[in-house]
């Protein structure tokens, strides 16, 4: 049976218009070159290709323009100041759903310190119920990386949500990654939509999905058999010794 979600976010249009120049970062970015418009899978959408091709970038476009803090965390996690992040997010037209989310997270890899630290001074101040308990109860710093980034999937995410990730498997074992396929279809199945940017094939495997990988060719839909990343790891493990031996041989 397919499943089919409200969708929160359709799609996203560059207003290529209004971009001053394609000069400077984030608007000399390749992937942006031929990007008009980019349309979202309800359940989960993928975002893939080489390091530096602009995903990050991109991801964090999208959450800012859907109202997420640049740094990650909730709607609702104001925790710093609006003008670090690049300004692609002002450029970006937003095509929503008729239904609104009920929850939402943005999770960077990269900053999900800052989001534990928050999480500790907000419970410091005290006011209302302890934001940690959402999380699982246990501080996010006294947890191991991929602990804690788990705990926050498990108990924080609620369903009804847009939870966009950038390279959650960063922190996670391969079985974890592949708990973390379980966690995505449960939401998935409370009408939650995800985006994500991945380098594990095991993670974009997820079935009811699109993948666009960015290339310095631009932005392209894939099946997941047609990416560099599966198409890599499967010949290491078909022939470990031949992929050896020309890395370390040259
Ligand atoms: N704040 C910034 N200023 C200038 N260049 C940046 C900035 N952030 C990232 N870049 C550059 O933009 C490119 C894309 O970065 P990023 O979006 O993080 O790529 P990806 O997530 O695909 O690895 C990189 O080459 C990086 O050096
Ligand atoms: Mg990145």
């Amino acid at each position: 049976m397919e499943l089919f979600n409200e969708q929160f976010v359709r799609s996203i249009k560059l207003k290529r218009e209004e971009i001053p120049s394609f000069k400077k970062y984030p608007f000399n970015l390749p992937s942006l070159k031929t990007l008009d418009e980019l349309s979202f899978h309800p359940n989960v959408t993928f975002l893939i290709g080489e390091n530096g091709m602009g995903k990050s970038t991109l991801l964090e476009a999208i959450a800012t323009a859907l109202g997420f803090n640049p740094e990650g965390g909730s709607f609702n996690f104001n925790f710093s100041t609006y003008d670090s992040h690049s300004p692609l997010g002002d450029y970006l037209k937003v095509i929503k759903g008729i239904e609104k989310p009920r929850d939402g997270f943005f999770l960077r890899a990269e900053s999900f310190y800052n989001v534990a630290s928050n999480i500790e001074e907000l419970d410091r101040e005290g006011f209302g119920p302890r934001v940690i308990d959402s999380f699982g109860g246990v501080s996010l710093h006294e947890q191991s990386h991929g602990e804690a980034f788990f705990a926050t999937f498990l108990h924080r995410f609620g369903g009804n949500g847009i939870y966009i990730l950038d390279e959650p498997e960063a922190a996670l074992s391969p079985l974890r990654q592949m708990s973390m396929l379980t966690r995505i279809h449960d939401l998935v199945n409370e009408n939650s939509q995800f985006i994500i940017a991945t380098h594990s094939p095991i993670i974009m495997a997820y079935p009811e999905a699109r993948i666009f990988e960015f290339s310095e060719e631009g932005i392209n839909e894939r099946r997941l058999e047609e990416t560099n990343h599966y198409q890599i790891m499967k010949q290491f493990f078909v022939d470990k010794n031949r992929m050896l031996h020309h890395l370390l041989n040259g």
